[in-house]
């Protein structure tokens, strides 16, 4: 199979999160199928839809008529059988609980032609363990939308234990046709890899709100005006380039911790991961120019 031959998609629930993963795929020119509990809650997804997709014309991501051919191509069903038969992808966006997803994914590998994808929009469940009783292990796949789903570009797309390469890459390619960027994991862990990073941050804000270190207010502003201002233009290793790090000694610059050898094999070789040396004063300008320009948006006072 290949990334041509996906023509129809499905999305099994349709909340908050699986009408945005509708409209992407819609946006990408697939025939979109949404499934859920309900004709109520379906016809609050189709609503949901229309409205999302009337704000992109206003902010004039997409035109008018982009907006009505996408909305021409989602169709709905009560009926799993429907959106299984005929599909050649199928997401599954339903309640974050194991033995749901179990139950889905087992009656969709009865219902599904053999070609068919399954992929799961799970926050930070393992298919190993609620997709372990499906037979088609090498068609499962994890593809993690973050919230708003059609507007955040990243889609985290993770393997489970017996995802084969070629699911692998049609998935990857999916998303790219549907206007999103894959972000390539090369395991699967419970969490994944970004929920993992924001949930570690925000543990610690809660720790030390907790502890009286600042008010919940003072924490937020301290967030998104200091490291959060910068985040739209660089990660933790970009920031590490750009700050100058790996030009520090090495005896201020070696990791904390014995376990990180990689790290300090890193380090040893004393170059950026991203930034050329030879162009460094190059990558700042940059930095500083697109720093200014969210500046400028954000916080500037209107002279
Ligand atoms: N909300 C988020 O920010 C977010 C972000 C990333 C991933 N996720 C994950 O996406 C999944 C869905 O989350 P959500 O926030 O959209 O939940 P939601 O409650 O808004 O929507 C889930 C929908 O699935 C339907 N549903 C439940 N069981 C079903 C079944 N067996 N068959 C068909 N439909 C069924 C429900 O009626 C509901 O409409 C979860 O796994 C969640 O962890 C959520």
């Amino acid at each position: 199979m290949e990334l041509r031959d996906v023509n129809q998609v499905g999305v099994v629930g349709g909340g908050t999160m699986g009408f945005g993963i509708a409209i992407n795929f819609a946006l990408g020119g697939y025939s979109t199928v949404i499934s859920d509990l309900s004709d109520e809650v379906l016809t609050r997804s189709i609503a949901t839809i229309k409205s999302a997709l009337n704000l992109f014309v206003e902010e004039e991501l997409i035109t008018r008529r982009q907006a009505d051919d996408a909305g021409d191509r989602i169709k709905t069903t009560t009926d799993l059988a429907e959106v299984a038969k005929d599909s050649d992808f199928i997401t599954e966006a339903i309640v974050e609980r194991s033995r749901d997803k179990r139950e889905l994914f087992n009656r969709l590998d009865k219902l599904c032609p053999r070609h068919t994808i399954l992929a799961s929009n799970t926050s930070g469940l393992v298919l190993s363990d609620f997709g372990s009783d499906v037979t088609r292990q090498d068609k499962l796949v994890i593809t993690h939308y973050f919230t708003p789903p059609h507007i955040v570009p990243g889609v985290e797309v993770a393997k489970g234990p017996g995802t084969s390469d070629e699911t692998y890459d049609i998935t990857c390619d999916l998303m790219e046709r549907s206007g999103k960027i894959p972000i390539r994991l090369r395991k699967e862990l419970p969490g994944y890899l970004l929920n993992r990073l924001q949930d570690a941050m925000r543990g610690e804000a809660l720790r030390l709100w907790a502890e009286g270190m600042a008010s919940a207010e003072d924490i937020e502003l301290g967030v998104v005006s200091t490291f959060g201002f910068r985040m739209p233009h660089e990660g933790p290793f970009r920031h590490y380039d750009l700050s100058g790090v790996w030009k520090w000694p090495e005896d201020i610059r070696s990791p904390r911790s014995i376990e990180n050898e990689k790290i300090k094999n890193r380090l040893a070789e004393g170059t950026p991961w991203f930034i050329d040396p030879e162009r460094f004063d190059e990558a700042l300008e940059k930095r500083d120019r697109e720093y200014i320009r969210r500046l400028k948006e954000l916080y500037w006072p209107t002279l």
